[in-house]
């Protein structure tokens, strides 16, 4: 008798814990697909080692961004530009920006958001489209909030394609061949300024980035 309560206790134990695994697995792969639809729709084309997933930079990391491009002027571009907020900021300070994205949710509100602080075409334009696909030689200011695992690959582009002039501004992960001309704040919202001119003196571009 005991033996078959035991028997009957683990079957029904073994039952509800099959049950309970299925139901975890499919609110896991559910989460995951509402996760990914968010963060990464648009990013069929781009290879895996590429994919940078979406992270609003922080009022003090954009603040520092800020700092760093004072005195500056001309056109700008931020990577992956995400709600704006970056290109919003530089905005005001006289740039002619633009925005590349590859989300088409963080774009139209990007653009909606815009349209509502009344910032002109001329002022921000935010493009949905692959940066890495984009020549960047027009700009002579970069910003970009990334992944370390593209920072390498980021450098070659850079480096190939931007005039003696620019200055590329990363946020959190710092370039990691490139020696910078300044940095500002600590921990996760620091930011690196590199002047192209400095760099083309000791690197040498690779032909091929993407
Ligand atoms: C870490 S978030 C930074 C967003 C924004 N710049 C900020 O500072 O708040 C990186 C953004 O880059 C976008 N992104 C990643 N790879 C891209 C690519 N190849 N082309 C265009 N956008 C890309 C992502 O969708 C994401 O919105």
């Amino acid at each position: 008798m005991i033996l078959l309560n035991k028997t009957t206790k683990f079957l029904y134990d073994d039952k509800s814990n099959h049950r309970l695994s299925w139901l975890v697995s499919g609110i896991t792969a559910s989460v995951y697909g509402l996760w990914a639809m968010f963060v990464f729709p648009g990013f069929r084309k781009v290879p895996w080692r590429l994919k940078v997933p979406y992270l609003p930079s922080s009022t003090t990391q954009t603040d520092n961004v800020i700092n760093l491009l004072r005195g500056r002027k001309g056109k700008l571009v931020d990577l992956g530009s995400g709600d704006g907020r970056l290109v919003f900021g530089a905005a005001p300070l006289g740039f002619q920006c633009t925005g590349y994205e590859l989300n088409p949710i963080l774009i139209t509100w990007a653009k909606t958001k815009a349209l509502l602080l009344g910032i002109s075409h001329n002022q921000a334009t935010f493009v949905k489209k692959n940066f890495w696909e984009v020549d960047l030689s027009q700009y002579n200011n970069v910003t970009a909030f990334l992944a370390p695992g593209v920072m390498e690959t980021l450098e070659d582009k850079l480096i190939a394609e931007l005039r003696d002039d620019a200055r590329v501004i990363v946020c959190r992960f710092p370039c990691p061949r490139w020696i910078p001309t300044c940095s500002e704040g600590v921990g996760l919202d620091q930011v690196w300024a590199y002047d192209i001119m400095h760099l083309k003196k000791s690197f040498l571009p690779k032909k091929k980035h993407y």
